[in-house]
C-alpha cells in the first residue's frame, strides 16, 4: 500500500504483545475458499481468519493492566523491546463485537468503525489461516486469483484491500525467543512501505524511540520497521481502484531501523530497502476516466463484482518468473478485460517491464521499482509464497488522495499520473470519515485459486472500447 497505516483500536488497551493472554478465548472465525483444476472443478477449503496483532489488546501478562492503551506504552512496567515483549500479552479478539469482523460461508466483512462496551474500534487486518497456528501460504506463479467483492459502501478517504505479503508463516515464533503467540494472534506483518507502526518485529517490541503520530490520536511509530515485498491485487474504494506490485531487496520479512526503513515514517520516503510505491495500474490515472465508479460507469462499484488477476511466467509453468500481470472483472454475467492505459507514452492493459518503466518515465517517478528488483523480485517473493491480508483502513497521512484523488496535493491535477479518481482534494480525512460514514464496510468472497483462465468464464471477453453493452443499458434503466 502507498501508506499503510494502522488504524488502530482505541480501546482502553489496545494492544499488541508477544505473549499469550488468556482472558478471552481466541476464536479465528470461519471461511472457505476453493482451489480449482478447471471450470467447475474446484475444491472447498474450510479455513478461517485471524485478527492483526496491532488491533489486540496488550496488557501486562497475568494482569488487566496495560502495556500499551491508546498509542502510548507504559514505560513504568516494561521500557525496552526485549523486556515488553517478554512481559506482555496479546489477548484473544471478540472478532464481531470488538472489531466489527465477520464471516459467513466464503465471505468476510470488515466493519469501518465499531462502537463496543469499552470503546472504538476503527479498521482492521486479518489474514487467512491454514490452520490455528500458521497462515494460509498462496503460491500464485502460472496461477490466477479470483474474489469478488463489495465496495459500494466504501466513500472517499478509505480503502478495502486484498493483498498478499511475504510474511514468516508461523508469524515469526522460529525466529524470535519472545515470541510465543505467532501466527494464531496475527503477529509478523511486514509490507513494502516498513511500517514502524508495528509494535511488534521479529520477537522484539518496537517501545525503543516509539513516538506518537502528530495526526493519528491512536498510532505511533517505533524505530523499527517491518518490511517485504507486498502485492497489492487490490485497494479500492467505491470511487477508484488499483493493482500494485511492490518488490524489496530482500522479499522475505526484514527489519529495518530508524529513517533506512524509508517509507511514510522516515524522513525520506525512497531511503528503503522496498519500493514504496511501487509499479501501480489505476484505470482512471493510466487515462480511462470512465471505467470503474458508481454507478454509470462499465464496471459499477454500487454492485459486487469479481475480480479476476493472472500472474504469467516467462516459461508457462510455476517454476518460470513472473513477467506480466492481467487483469479481467466479471459483472452481470460480463467479463470485462482491463481497460488499455491511454496516454501519449504508456498504453497496454497489463503490467509488465514496458509498462513499468514507461509509466516511472512518464509519471516522473523515482524509479524505485527498477532500483529494488522490479517483477523479478516480486517473483522471488511469490515462488516462495505469500499470505494473503485483507484490511479495511483510513488515511491519516494522505487521506488516501494518492489513490482517489489528485496527489500529490500541489501538483497540477492534469499532469500525467496525478489525477487517480474524481474525489476532491479535500475528502478524506479520517476524523471526518469516522464520524460521517461510521458504517461504511467491505466484504470479500468466493475467493478462488486455480491454473491460467480455471476460475472465470474467458470466452467472449468485452474489450474496450467495444460497442454498447446492452447488459449494462438495461440496467441503468432500472427506476
Ligand atoms: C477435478 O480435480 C481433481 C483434483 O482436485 C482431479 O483429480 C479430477 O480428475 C478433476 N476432474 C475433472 C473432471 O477434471
Ligand atoms: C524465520 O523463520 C522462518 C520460518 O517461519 C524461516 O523460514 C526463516 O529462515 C527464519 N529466518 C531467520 C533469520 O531465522
Ligand atoms: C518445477 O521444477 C521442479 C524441480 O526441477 C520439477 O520437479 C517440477 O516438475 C517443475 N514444475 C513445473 C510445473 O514445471
Ligand atoms: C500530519 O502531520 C504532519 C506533521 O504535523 C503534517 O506535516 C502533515 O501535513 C499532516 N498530514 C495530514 C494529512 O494532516
Ligand atoms: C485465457 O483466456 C484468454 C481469453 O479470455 C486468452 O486470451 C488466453 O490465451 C487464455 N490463456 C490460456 C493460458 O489459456
Ligand atoms: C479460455 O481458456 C481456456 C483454458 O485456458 C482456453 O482453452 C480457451 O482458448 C480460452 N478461450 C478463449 C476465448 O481464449
Ligand atoms: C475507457 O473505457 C471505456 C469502456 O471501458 C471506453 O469506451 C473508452 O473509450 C475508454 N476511454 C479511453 C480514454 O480510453
Amino acid at each position: 500500500m502507498f501508506c499503510n497505516i494502522l488504524i488502530v483500536s482505541s480501546l482502553l488497551a489496545v494492544v499488541h504483545a508477544q505473549q499469550v493472554g488468556t482472558f478471552q478465548p481466541e476464536n479465528h472465525p470461519p471461511v472457505t475458499w476453493q482451489r480449482c483444476t478447471s471450470k467447475d472443478n474446484c475444491t472447498t477449503n474450510q479455513r478461517s481468519i485471524a485478527l492483526d496483532a496491532n488491533w489486540r489488546w496488550l496488557h501486562q501478562t497475568g494482569s488487566y493492566s496495560n502495556c500499551y492503551s491508546g498509542n502510548t506504552w507504559d514505560t513504568s512496567y516494561c521500557n525496552t523491546n526485549i523486556d515488553c515483549a517478554q512481559r506482555c500479552a496479546l489477548e484473544g479478539a471478540d472478532y464481531q463485537n470488538t472489531y466489527g469482523i465477520s464471516t459467513s460461508g466464503s465471505q468476510v466483512r470488515l466493519n469501518y468503525v465499531t462502537d463496543h462496551a469499552n470503546g472504538r474500534n476503527v479498521g482492521s487486518r486479518v489474514y487467512m489461516m491454514e490452520s490455528d497456528t500458521h497462515y494460509e501460504i498462496y503460491k500464485l506463479l502460472n496461477q490466477e486469483f479470483t474474489f469478488t467483492v463489495d465496495v459500494s459502501e466504501l466513500p472517499c478517504g478509505l480503502n478495502g484491500a486484498l493483498y498478499l505479503v511475504a510474511m514468516d508463516v508461523d508469524g515469526g515464533i522460529a525466529n524470535g525467543t519472545s515470541n510465543s503467540a505467532g501466527a494464531r494472534y496475527g503477529t509478523g506483518y511486514c509490507d513494502a512501505q516498513c511500517p514502524r507502526d508495528v509494535k511488534f518485529i521479529k520477537g522484539l517490541a518496537n517501545i525503543e524511540g516509539w513516538q506518537l503520530s502528530p495526526n493519528n490520536s491512536m498510532s505511533g511509530a517505533g524505530n523499527h520497521g517491518s518490511c517485504c515485498a507486498e502485492l497489492d491485487i487490490w485497494e479500492s474504494n467505491s470511487m477508484a481502484q488499483v493493482l500494485t506490485a511492490h518488490p524489496c531487496d530482500t522479499p522475505t520479512n526484514t527489519m529495518c531501523t530508524g529513517d533506512a526503513c524509508g517509507g511514510p515514517h522516515s524522513s525520506n520516503r525512497d531511503a528503503g530497502p522496498c519500493d514504496p510505491n511501487g509499479c501501480d495500474f489505476n484505470p482512471y490515472r493510466v487515462g480511462n476516466a470512465s471505467f470503474y465508479g458508481p454507478p454509470n460507469k462499465i464496471l459499477d462499484s454500487s454492485l459486487p463484482f469479481t475480480v479476476v488477476t493472472q500472474f504469467i511466467t516467462n516459461d508457462g509453468t510455476s517454476n518460470g518468473t513472473l513477467t506480466e500481470i492481467r487483469r479481467f472483472y466479471v459483472q452481470r454475467g460480463i467479463t470485462d478485460a482491463q481497460p488499455s492505459a491511454s496516454l501519449n507514452g504508456l498504453s497496454g492493459n497489463t503490467i509488465n517491464s514496458e509498462f513499468c518503466i514507461a509509466e516511472n518515465t512518464l509519471f516522473q517517478g523515482p524509479d524505485n521499482f527498477a532500483r529494488h528488483g522490479g517483477l523479478a523480485k516480486v517473483s522471488e517473493a511469490m515462488a516462495q509464497g505469500m499470505v494473503l491480508v485483507m484490511s479495511i483502513w483510513d488515511d491519516w497521512f494522505t487521506h488516501m488522495l494518492w489513490l482517489d484523488s489528485a496527489f500529490p496535493p500541489q501538483e497540477d491535477a492534469k499532469k500525467p499520473g496525478v489525477g487517480r479518481g474524481e474525489c476532491s482534494r479535500l475528502s478524506g480525512d479520517p476524523q471526518q470519515l469516522q464520524t460521517s460514514n461510521p458504517n461504511a464496510y467491505v466484504a470479500f468472497s468466493d475467493i478462488k485459486v486455480g491454473p491460467i483462465n480455471s476460475t472465470f468464464n474467458n470466452e467472449s471477453v468485452q474489450t474496450w472500447p467495444a460497442s454498447i453493452n446492452p447488459g449494462i443499458l438495461v440496467v441503468l434503466q432500472l427506476p
